[in-house]
């Protein structure tokens, strides 16, 4: 499974990166807005950072509009991924950028009906939102595992990508249900490598090689 970084904050996604870990980021106006940048600049510092696909929102309502701002976004580098939210005008969107041969996210889905209306339009990816569901009691994981079966049954090479994580039991349950991609704030990323018995291992070791008075470097 592939991770993004759905942040836009260049710290956080400079400090991942060099983990080895972040196939790409995703932003969107609420993140940007967090940020504090302006949506070209901001951009196209994470573009300079990670090779894999940067997703920046258009901010538009109307499918023409839409268009144009996708456009202009994916001049910013090669590796932008226009994000359209999933109504008709953003559907319209994703056709006529996908057949321009730029990537497309088609973002807000939270039913499978939507995710297969995002394929058939040529999305590269479909956000479907795990823990907005979660907050009002229906369950995402669902969600991910339908798209993931309509996906296979048609053979859509759109890839799902899991959003709105916010913990890292979404994580694992995204990979099992086989998300093709997860889309992680910062710190779930982080806690990923958490387990009590690592700490606590880890410190009985520091522990004990402190008495060995030894130097491996020399
Ligand atoms: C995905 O692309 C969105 O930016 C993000 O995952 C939304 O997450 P939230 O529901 O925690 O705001």
């Amino acid at each position: 499974m592939k991770f993004f970084v759905d942040t836009a904050e260049i710290d956080d996604i400079k400090d991942l990166a060099a983990t080895g870990m972040v196939d790409g980021v995703t932003t969107n106006p609420s993140l940007i807005m967090k940020s504090g940048r302006d949506i070209i600049e901001v951009t196209k510092e994470i573009c300079s950072i990670v090779d894999g696909p940067v997703s920046a929102e258009v901010a538009a309502t109307e499918a023409d509009a839409m268009i144009a701002e996708g456009r202009k976004l994916a001049e910013i580098a090669d590796n932008i991924a226009v994000k359209v939210p999933l109504n008709w005008d953003g559907l319209k969107a994703c056709k006529t950028l996908s057949g321009e041969g730029k990537m497309v996210n088609v973002t807000l889905c939270f039913s499978a009906n939507q995710a297969l209306l995002a394929a058939k339009a040529g999305a590269t990816f479909i956000s479907p939102f795990i823990g907005r569901l979660d907050d009002i009691n229906l369950d995402g994981m669902d969600l991910i595992a339908e798209i993931r079966q309509i996906y296979d049954n048609y053979h859509f090479q759109t890839e799902i990508l899991a959003a709105s994580i916010r913990t890292v039991n979404h994580v694992k349950d995204c990979a099992l249900v086989g998300a093709d991609v997860g889309t992680m704030p910062p710190d779930v990323i982080r806690k990923l490598a958490d387990h009590v018995l690592t700490a606590k291992g880890l410190d009985a070791f520091m522990k004990d090689w402190a008495k060995t008075g030894q130097n491996i470097l020399s």
